[in-house]
């Protein structure tokens, strides 16, 4: 009989893999605490924008026409635990309030609230990021609370999806990872994974903490890749330098590689800056401190740029305070192809500007109600050109290609002053400055 799969948490994470799974053929159902995420992913509608995904869902969930009906979604524990073998868990681990340490408030709680109805034999599989030393702790509590006892086992199966190619990266894993304890676990997630790994994917077999550590330690690499390019761009603001140019030339070392050096304001999101504050604090937590300060210096190289990026607008708008200066922002979502504003750099940017008291005019493709919520004092507008309207200055600061096919001859119509500043290093300056533009990028001084 096909192995039947259950979800716990609809976010990002869960809901694409609830798809995912039910497009590879398996029997799911997805579980999450919201009642109004549950109505709207009954009807086929995805809570979020993730390119591909709605669709992907509206041709599995039941009760939709022509859908092949395999995928369901319930509130109901226990009709979760009767119907799943292989239950992952999806929810989110935040960073805590105050705290560098991540929250597992949901992730214990979703397997308090499993245990008990794991009469029979079944396997968890936790996908959520967390603090090393988790999956050893929950495995203890399962075989503890669950009426199956040890047969209700934990495997960890990191999950390394990037937004807005989440159904991509989840249909088509360049790794897939697990930490098992067993071979029936691993023979279990063998199956589930049979069609990713009959394409292709490796197959990393480990223990618990080597799983936990690849998706921090994967994380807090590209965070230091980012970080790296964005202290170059520093240098090469204070040299002359490109740091476009530079980052091309040392990307042609393979070794090295091109990509994840694009500088500007930084990363941002629901995972980067979070997940390396998270492993900070848990290395503390085990006297390993030492071995990861250096993210404390990524974290503030990261960071720093957003500031850099609000000086170099009083730069360009002549120095002094903003007090009466029209800003046109573009972009508020962490990065494009998604309507995420957690952590976004574009918004924090933004705000710090408004606070200055510049008159800030956001537009974004896709976030603008995310942003709304975040900071109901920013200015809004419904499109680029009406962003623009009447500003002193532009800022590119989330490189949606809406705002690479822009036409800056009839945005220079509208602006006040035709200044604008590319925070992302996306735009073609060339184009911009022959429509008559002073065109600046962050770590380009005089390109
Ligand atoms: C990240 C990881 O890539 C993914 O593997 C993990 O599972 C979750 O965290 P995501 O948060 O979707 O994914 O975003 P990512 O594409 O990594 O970008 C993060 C941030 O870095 C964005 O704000 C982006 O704009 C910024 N970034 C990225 C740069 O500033 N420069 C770059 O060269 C690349």
């Amino acid at each position: 009989m096909a192995l039947k799969i259950t979800v716990i948490g609809t976010g990002y994470l869960g809901a694409t893999h609830a798809a995912a799974m039910a497009e590879l053929g398996f029997e799911v159902m997805g579980l999450d605490v919201v009642p109004e995420k549950i109505d709207k992913l009954r009807r086929g509608e995805v809570p979020m924008y993730e390119p591909g995904l709605e669709e992907l869902l509206r041709r599995h969930v039941a009760g939709i026409e022509g859908s092949t009906g395999r995928l369901r979604f319930t509130m109901d524990w226990a009709e979760l635990g009767e119907f799943g073998d292989v239950h992952f868990v999806c929810v989110n681990t935040p960073q805590r309030h105050g705290e560098y340490a991540c929250d597992m408030s949901y992730v214990d709680s979703a397997i308090a609230s499993l245990a008990p109805h794991l009469k029979g034999p079944a396997l968890v599989v936790g996908k959520s990021t967390v603090p090393v030393g988790s999956a050893d702790r929950l495995a203890a509590y399962l075989a503890e609370h669950a009426p199956a006892g040890a047969d209700a086992e934990l495997a960890w199966n990191p999950e390394f999806l990037r937004e807005g190619f989440a159904v991509q990266d989840t249909l088509h894993p360049d790794r897939i990872v697990v930490g098992v304890r067993s071979e029936r676990s691993e023979k279990l997630l063998r199956e589930v994974y049979a069609t990713p790994i009959e394409e292709g994917s490796p197959f990393v077999v480990t223990d618990f903490p080597t799983a936990e550590l690849v998706k921090t330690s994967a994380n807090s690499f590209l965070a230091t890749k980012i970080s790296f390019i964005n202290a170059m761009a520093e240098l090469c603001e204070a040299t002359g330098g490109d740091v476009a140019k530079l980052a091309e030339a040392i990307g042609y070392d393979d070794r090295i590689g091109r990509k994840f050096l694009r500088a500007g304001i930084g990363f941002g999101g629901g995972c980067l800056p979070k997940d390396i504050r998270a492993f900070m604090a848990r290395a503390g937590e085990l006297g390993a401190d030492q071995a990861l300060t250096f993210l404390r210096e990524i974290d503030s190289i990261n960071m720093r740029q957003r500031g850099r990026m609000v000086e170099l607008t009083r730069q360009e708008l002549g120095g002094g305070p903003f007090l009466g200066k029209r800003v046109a922002v573009l972009g508020a979502t962490f990065k494009p192809d998604s309507d995420d504003v957690r952590d976004s750099p574009a918004l924090n940017v933004a705000g710090q500007i408004h606070l200055q008291g510049g008159q800030v005019t956001v537009y974004d493709p896709k976030g603008m109600d995310n942003a709304r919520s975040l900071f109901p004092t920013l200015g809004y507008a419904d499109s680029a050109l009406e962003a623009v309207r009447g500003a002193h200055v532009v800022l590119h600061l989330t490189e949606w290609r809406e705002f690479r096919e822009l036409d800056p001859a009839e945005l220079g119509e509208a602006a006040a002053e035709r200044v604008v500043l590319d925070g992302r290093n996306a735009l073609d300056a060339e184009a911009w400055r022959r429509a008559g533009w002073r065109f600046r990028a962050m770590g380009r001084p005089g390109a």
